[in-house]
């Protein structure tokens, strides 16, 4: 049994979907209880405001903290034990599968739901257990939000589901995305059932409905299949890998935000490390014209000139270099080129949260049906947003020695030969 106070300026949101199907029932079978508390009933006001304007002026009207602090009070302090208090906000931790099944042990959980700009932060300080977003898009209210976790987690209350097992063949319960489900008429408008779900061979059923739930998560969310054991036959197709140096947006070493300079030795060493490791394509990043000019003389004079008579090995590994304005440039051209989105894994020799190792990189790329992009931070490293916008943030090179300060020319080599090599 779950009990969920939901605090909000909008009850009567909550009405239908709590009069309708799995929140319902699992209401009716005693297995979630829902006290809805209506945020205004707590303002001290006499217009029952509950809102005012922001310190520091701004567009947006921010929630008081006086009425939720009460809202909060008031339902925290009927129980004995100290509840979790989430609020959602596109600001939170993504909410997933895993999440659910956390607080599925929580036998009362507070929601508290924003309106407007934003709640006032010292509410977020003093009361908030934890902050969740339900994805990467704006919503006007937590009420949504409220609603999506609610019934996440109504649906795996026991008894709720007639049967049980179909909730745990679900996309997300064990990594991998859900498999195609068909039901009567066998033959419909010429598109008949695949014969092996009407062979009656229960095991081959169940190899193939695996193999097809890998197969969609193969295309659609290849990150999720590091986690997944290998023993499934996961075709090897060759990936195509991308890299990509950024000149912009990187920092310097007071943390600033700065474009750097392009390197003849970048341009020279890298393009023959790319080489070597079968990259399809190396991008300079810059966004500047005088320095795409730079690049081109560099390019023109190691091809053209008594350079390229001495060494045609370096003209060869120059073929693979390319410029791009931007981050964004890059992805469109491996798009088109690819018709496919590429995955983006960023490197950097900080320590930042939920980077990922070498081995699952690996793995994640032999059996990934999607490009990569792998980009490479100049100055003092990528910046913080361009990390935010990858699929993966790779683990730092580290060694015995207490020194990260490799050249990121000796950085790519590196990490090409740990992501790349045979041995
Ligand atoms: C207009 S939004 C405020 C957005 C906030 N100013 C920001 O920049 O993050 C109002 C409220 O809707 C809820 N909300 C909006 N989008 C959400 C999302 N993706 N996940 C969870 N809650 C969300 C939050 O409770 C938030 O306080």
């Amino acid at each position: 049994m779950v009990k969920i106070h939901i605090l909000t300026l909008f009850p009567e949101m909550f009405k239908g979907f709590l009069s309708e199907s799995i929140p319902f029932i699992a209401q009716e079978k005693g297995q979630l209880s829902v006290n809805l508390v209506d945020i205004r009933d707590f303002s001290e006001d006499k217009h029952r405001k509950v809102d005012d304007y922001p310190y520091g002026g701004g567009a947006g009207l921010v929630m008081k903290p006086e009425p939720l602090a009460s809202a909060i009070d008031s339902v925290s302090q009927t129980s004995d034990i100290s509840l979790p208090v989430i609020y959602f906000t596109p600001q939170g931790r993504l909410l997933s599968q895993k999440t659910v099944r956390e607080y599925l042990h929580s036998p009362e959980i507070v929601i508290v739901c924003g309106h407007y700009k934003e709640i006032d932060q010292r509410i977020r300080e003093k009361y908030i257990t934890d902050e969740i977003s339900i994805g990467d898009y704006v919503l006007s209210g937590g009420e949504l939000p409220a609603m999506v976790f609610t019934d996440a987690i109504a649906r795996l209350l026991e008894n709720v589901i007639s049967d049980p097992e179909s909730a745990l063949t679900d996309s997300h319960e064990n990594g991998l995305l859900g498999y195609p489900c068909y039901t009567r008429p066998y033959d419909f408008r010429g598109m008949k059932v695949p014969d092996v779900l009407v062979s009656g061979h229960h095991k081959e059923i169940d190899k193939w409905l695996k193999q097809k739930a890998i197969e969609l998560t193969q295309k659609v969310r290849p990150e999720f299949l590091v986690s997944v054991s290998t023993e499934y036959n996961l075709s090897q197709k060759k990936t195509n890998v991308y890299l990509g140096l950024v000149h912009y947006p990187v920092y310097n070493k007071a943390g600033e935000t700065i474009t750097s300079g392009i390197t003849n030795l970048d341009l020279h060493d890298i393009s023959r490390s790319a080489m070597t490791y079968d990259i399809q394509r190396f991008f300079i990043i810059h966004p500047n014209d005088r320095q795409k000019e730079i690049f081109e003389h560099i390019l023109a004079f190691w091809k053209t000139d008594i350079a390229a008579i001495y060494n045609q090995h370096r003209v060869d590994a120059l073929s693979v270099i390319g410029f791009s304005k931007s981050i964004n440039d890059t992805i469109n051209f491996i798009k088109n080129q690819e018709n496919n989105e590429p995955i983006i894994v960023t490197t950097t020799a900080r320590h930042l949260d939920n980077q990922v190792s070498f081995e699952k990189i690996k793995k994640m790329i032999e059996i990934a049906e999607r490009p990569i992009l792998l980009l490479f931070g100049t100055g003092n490293g990528l910046h913080d947003d361009t990390h935010k916008q990858a699929d993966f943030v790779l683990n730092s090179i580290k060694q015995k020695a207490n020194y990260n300060h490799l050249s990121v020319r000796s950085a790519v080599a590196i990490v090409l030969d740990r992501l790349f090599s045979e041995e």
